[in-house]
């Protein structure tokens, strides 16, 4: 079947990270960026470089390692804002620019205090400017869906007019419904004759929960592009779910007629490692990448399943990527099992990340029977962020026994130099964070700590999410272990190279 092919643009990296709480640095970008151009999407919109240097610098990584997809840097309609992008992604092997502007009256009004005259000649300029740098250029008017349609019809004309290849229609604040977002679309196609000459995209969020129905709706009134994020990140209530719009046009294909380029079988692992690195749950019940959205609870469901797969399931947990992968090692394993594993999973890894990987895989496999391919993923995933840090957990010791007090000595690692500590306190964790600190010369203040397994059994892997509080900003640290304990000071470690990275801790 020779289906429309419909662009999936992703801003989990700079609309999902616009979440409350989640600061992502630029390796953690990076790591996420590689995975989504494994996952196969055809647009990654890595950042918004003018926002902090450290987006510009999470943005340029991105560009000059990331290769196989276009890479997209937002900016304002604002000078400063479209060189600052295109000075970010100006290495990519595809760049684009991003550039937007606000179309109704509500916020013309009371946030640009500008005209409508004003923001059309703004729009026209900046778009002229960025595709006089960049050959790829997108152009959004936000909060289009509360635009007057005849001015924001103007606008997308200037805008198309001067060379923006993609036009964006976002549904800024949720505020639409599927039917008349139908329309809308509609109605912007009949007004400008140029967008049948250019992508039309949509950027729906969910604060009504309807930001998949009316990117689907969006389509079926002539949209290719669709903005969304894993895990549905975003402003607010978030953007629409990557995973959601992929599926939907890959399970009814027959009756939409639409399809994607993007790899499901990617999809659980990609929602994975974003949910680690940001510190979102996903719900339980969440479609498709849920815990429990393959799960079947009530007799008559289980009955039903064993008996044929299709009573009950519409999609195969496996065409998600979360059926039992065949990648089991163990303790006998050598590097190159270990080797064709980790190709099998995607990773190019060096001869020298190969080592590394190694001696790290044999650790686990020392006291873990079955190492996974889950287990692969996470190994691999916390050996590239050791490389970037500059302290490291060398060595620790802690007591802990019922009614007395925990005694903890860490040394950790810095440049060459071993810095030590020492605490005595009620419990375990408080003194093992306290040793850190005193090793390291900071007082963190703890503000988050969660433990969760990797995979089921005893001996599964731990991995620990602290939030560490320094100098009035919070850090977030990630790291897992076979032992809970050191998965727990490696990741108080973590937090502290991150407030390391940006000078609050020397
Ligand atoms: O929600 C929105 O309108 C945006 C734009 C920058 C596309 O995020
Ligand atoms: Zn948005």
């Amino acid at each position: 079947m020779n289906s429309e092919r419909i662009y999936i643009f992703d801003t989990t990296l700079r609309d999902g990270e616009q979440s409350p709480g989640i600061s992502l640095n630029s390796f953690e970008k990076l790591e996420i960026a590689e995975q989504l151009a494994r996952l196969g999407v055809d647009v990654i919109e890595a950042g918004f470089p003018i926002s902090s240097p450290g987006d510009f610098e999470g943005v340029e990584k991105i560009a000059r390692s990331v290769s196989g997809v276009t890479v997209c840097a937002l900016a304002r309609a604002i000078e400063k804002d479209v060189t600052t992008a295109w000075d970010a992604i100006r290495h990519a092997e595809r760049p684009r620019i991003h550039t937007f502007i606000s179309t109704s009256d509500v916020h013309l009004e009371h946030q640009l205090r500008k005209s409508r005259d004003e923001v059309l000649e703004i729009a026209r300029r900046m778009v002229a400017l960025a595709a006089s740098l960049c050959d790829d250029v997108e152009f959004s008017a936000m909060d289009a869906t509360r635009s007057d349609p005849d001015f924001l019809a103007s606008v997308l004309a200037a805008a198309v007019e001067e060379g923006a290849r993609t036009i964006n229609i976002p549904d800024t604040v949720g505020y639409a419904i599927p039917s008349e977002f139908g329309d809308f679309i509609r109605g912007q196609f009949q007004r400008v004759p140029g967008l049948r000459d250019v992508a039309v995209s949509v950027h729906c969020h969910n604060d009504l929960g309807l930001a998949v129905a009316n990117s689907l709706a969006a389509v079926e009134a002539g949209a290719t592009q669709i903005e969304c994020a894993i895990n549905g990140l975003g402003e607010r209530a978030g953007n629409a779910s990557l995973e959601e719009i992929v599926m939907i046009l890959e399970t009814r294909r027959a009756a939409l007629d639409r399809m994607t380029g993007v790899k499901t079988t990617e999809i659980s692992r990609t929602s994975r490692l974003v949910s680690q690195l940001t510190g979102y749950d996903v719900q339980p019940n969440k479609a498709i990448v849920g815990k429990n959205a393959f799960a079947h609870e009530s007799g008559i469901h289980q009955d039903g399943v064993l008996k044929e797969r299709t009573t009950y399931e519409i999609m195969n947990a496996a065409s998600v990527g979360r059926g039992q992968s065949d990648i089991v090692l163990g303790k006998h394993s050598g590097r190159h099992a270990l080797k064709s594993a980790m190709e099998e999973l995607g990773f190019k890894l060096s001869d020298d990340e190969l080592n590394q990987a190694f001696v790290h895989f044999k650790k686990i496999a020392d006291r873990k029977k079955q190492v996974t391919a889950v287990d692969l993923e996470h190994l691999v995933s916390e050996d590239l962020r050791e490389l970037s840090d500059i302290f490291e957990l060398k060595a620790y010791h802690v007591t802990a026994a019922a009614g007395s007090m925990s005694e903890s000595r860490v040394e950790i690692g810095k440049e060459g130099q071993r810095l030590s500590g020492e605490s005595v306190t009620g419990g375990s964790m408080e003194s093992i964070f306290k040793a850190i600190d005193n090793a390291v010369g900071t007082r963190g203040k703890l503000k988050d700590y969660q433990v969760r397994s990797v995979t089921e059994g005893k001996d599964s892997l731990g991995e620990v999410r602290v939030v560490v509080e320094v100098g009035g900003q919070a850090y977030a640290g990630t790291a897992l272990s076979i032992d809970v304990v050191e998965a727990s000071a490696k990741a108080y470690v973590r937090a502290l190279n991150n407030a390391y990275r940006v000078g609050a801790v020397k």
